[in-house]
C-alpha cells in the first residue's frame, strides 16, 4: 500500500510528507467529546410532566410504542434490527420489543444504540445514525412509564431524516462481483487474505456511483477491498494467480499489483494500473458515492475482490461467498473521483503503552501543493487496540478543519463517512495540510480476547493481520 500511496500522491503532486516520528498529538484529550455528548439519566428531560401511569399512557402524553417509539425504531433501528439484517434481532412488533424495553432504553441512553461512532463538532455528515437528546429522551421515558403499547391508530410514518442519502434500489447491482465457489479460507492460518478475480466484461467505460456488500458469512469475514486492475496491470495480476493452485490467491494489503499512475486523457483525471473502488469492514453502509461522483473503470480491466478472514476455533472450517454489487452510472454524467491513501506506517507502539503515552500515537500529514481537489468524505481506519482516530485539514496558519473525529475507536463499528458538503483545501506553498492522527491503547486491558483467552499486550507495528496494526486514512477526492 505504501507503493500505492507514493505514486498516487506524486501523480496527483501532492507532496507528501508523512510523519514517521509518532509524536504527541496536539490535543490528545481524546475522550473530551465523549462524556459532554452523553446523556445522564438524571439529565433526561421526559416530554411529560405527569408521572408513570400504565395503561392510562395515551391519554396522559406518556411515549406509546405506536406513536412515538416504533416510528423511531423504523427510522433508525430496522436497517439493522431486521430479519436478515446485521443485528441478532428484529425489533418489529411490540411482542418482541416489551421484553426488551430496559436493555433498549439503556442501551440508547448509553450511546451504544444505534452505533455511531464520529463525535458533534466536525464537519457535518450525511446519513447521521446518532439519536437526538429528544429522541433518547422518549425511549428512556417510554420505558420508566412501563413501556405502554398505546393504540395501533397512533402509528405515523417517519419521513427520512435530513441529509439522508438515497437507498440503493432492492434490485440487483449492474456489476455482481462474486467468486464461482463457496471458499474456505486456508485453515493453518488465523487470517486468511484471499484475492477472487472476476471479470466484469466491460466494453465501455463506466463509472461506479453505489456499492452493496453482501457479506457471505459475517461471523469469519473481517473487512473487504474491493479493486480495479486495468490492462497494464493484467500480466502481473496472472502471474499472482499463477503462483497458486486454486481460484484466486494470497494477497495482503492489496491486489499486489503496482498502481502506476499517470496523468489522465479524455479528461481523466488520472489513469492508472490498479486503484480502489471500495472498501467494507463490520458497519459498513451500502449506498451511492456523493452526488455527481463515481470510480471510473475501464474496459477489459478484472475486479479484484480481496476478502480478510478471521478464523477462531468456533468458525473453523466454514465457508464464504461474499458478494459485492456494483450500480454504475450512466456513461458522461459523472466526476471521477478516487480513494486517495494516506498512510504512517513507522510506528512501535511499546506494549502496555497507554494512549497518553506519546509513543502511542501517529501522525500522516499530506500538504497540498498543487491541486485544487475537493474531499468528499474520509475512511479511517485502525485496528483492534486503536484508541480514537482524527483526520482533519490545518492550514499554514495552524488552524483546524476537523473533518472526521472518533474518539472512542470500535474496530466493529467502521465506516466511510461521506459530507454534507465537500471541502476544498488551500492549495499551493501555503496549502493546508491533511492530517491523520492515529492514538492506539496497548495496556492489557485493551487486548483482544482470542479463542476466549484475553492475549499478551506486544509492541505493535504496521501490519496486514489484526494482530498488527494500522494508521490510515482514504480521502474520497475529486477534482
Ligand atoms: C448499524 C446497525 C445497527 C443499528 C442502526 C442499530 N443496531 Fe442495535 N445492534 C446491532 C448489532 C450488530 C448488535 C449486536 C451487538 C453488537 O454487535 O454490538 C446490536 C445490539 C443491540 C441490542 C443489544 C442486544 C443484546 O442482546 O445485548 C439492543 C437492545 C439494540 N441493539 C437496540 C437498538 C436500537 C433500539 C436501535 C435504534 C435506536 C438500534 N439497536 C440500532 C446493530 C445495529
Amino acid at each position: 500500500m505504501n507503493n500505492t500511496l507514493t505514486r498516487f500522491a506524486l501523480a496527483l503532486s501532492l507532496a507528501v510528507a508523512a510523519c514517521g516520528t509518532p509524536m504527541q498529538s496536539p490535543d490528545a484529550t481524546a475522550d473530551s467529546g465523549v462524556g459532554s455528548d452523553v446523556v445522564a439519566p438524571s439529565d433526561v428531560t421526559t416530554p411529560t410532566d405527569t408521572p408513570a401511569t400504565g395503561d392510562a399512557a395515551t391519554t396522559t402524553g406518556d411515549p406509546t410504542w405506536w406513536r412515538d417509539i416504533k416510528p423511531l425504531v423504523d427510522q433508525t433501528c430496522n436497517n439493522c434490527h431486521r430479519t436478515g439484517g446485521i443485528a441478532p434481532m428484529a425489533l418489529a412488533d411490540y411482542a418482541t420489543v416489551r421484553p426488551m424495553a430496559r436493555l433498549i432504553a439503556n442501551q440508547v441512553r448509553d450511546r451504544v444504540m444505534p452505533p455511531w461512532m464520529p463525535r458533534e463538532g466536525c464537519r457535518p455528515l450525511v446519513d447521521v445514525r446518532g439519536l437526538t437528546d429528544q429522541e433518547i429522551a422518549k425511549f428512556v421515558a417510554w420505558e420508566a412509564a412501563g413501556a405502554p403499547e398505546g393504540n395501533m391508530a397512533d402509528y405515523r410514518e417517519l419521513p427520512a431524516r435530513p441529509d439522508t442519502t438515497r437507498p440503493l434500489p432492492s434490485t440487483p447491482g449492474d456489476i455482481v462481483v462474486q467468486p464461482a465457489e463457496p471458499y474456505l479460507p486456508n485453515q493453518r492460518l488465523t487470517d486468511d487474505y484471499h484475492c477472487f478475480i472476476v471479470d466484469p466484461a466491460l466494453t465501455a467505460t463506466r463509472d461506479v456511483i453505489g456499492v452493496r456488500v453482501v457479506p457471505g458469512n459475517p461471523r469469519i469475514v473481517h473487512h473487504m477491498l474491493l479493486f480495479e486492475v486495468r490492462s497494464g496491470g493484467l500480466a502481473q495480476l496472472q502471474r499472482n494467480d499463477d503462483a497458486e493452485p486454486g481460484p484466486g490467491y494470497t494477497c495482503f494489503g492489496g491486489p499486489n499489483v503496482d498502481a502506476n499512475a499517470r496523468a489522465g486523457t479524455n479528461g481523466d483525471l488520472i489513469d492508472l494500473d490498479m486503484q480502489q473502488i471500495a472498501g467494507w469492514a463490520p458497519g459498513g453502509v451500502d449506498g451511492y458515492m456523493p452526488s455527481g461522483t463515481g470510480i471510473r473503470l475501464k474496459p477489459g480491466s478484472r475486479i479484484v475482490m480481496q476478502v480478510h478472514y478471521n478464523m477462531q476455533m468456533a468458525t473453523r472450517n466454514m465457508t464464504d461467498r461474499t458478494r459485492v454489487e456494483l450500480f454504475l452510472s450512466p456513461a458522461g454524467t459523472t466526476q471521477q473521483a478516487l480513494w486517495l491513501p494516506q498512510q504512517n506506517s513507522n510506528f512501535t507502539v511499546p506494549a502496555g503503552a497507554p494512549p497518553t503515552d506519546p509513543r502511542a500515537t501517529a501522525v500522516a500529514n499530506f500538504r497540498n501543493t498543487q491541486l485544487p481537489v475537493r474531499i468528499f468524505g474520509v475512511f479511517p481506519h485502525m485496528h483492534q487496540r486503536g484508541h480514537s482516530i482524527r483526520v482533519e485539514a490545518v492550514t499554514n496558519s495552524g488552524t483546524s478543519n476537523c473533518l472526521v473525529d472518533v474518539p472512542r475507536w470500535d474496530f466493529h463499528w467502521q465506516q466511510n463517512y461521506f459530507f454534507r458538503s465537500p471541502y476544498r483545501p488551500a492549495v499551493g506553498a501555503t496549502g493546508d495540510t491533511l492530517r491523520t492522527t492515529c492514538v492506539w491503547d496497548n495496556r492489557p486491558e485493551n487486548q483482544p480476547f482470542i479463542d476466549g483467552v484475553q492475549v499478551a499486550p506486544r509492541d505493535l507495528r504496521w501490519g496486514e493481520g489484526s494482530e498488527d496494526e494500522m494508521c490510515l486514512n482514504y480521502f474520497y477526492i475529486s477534482l
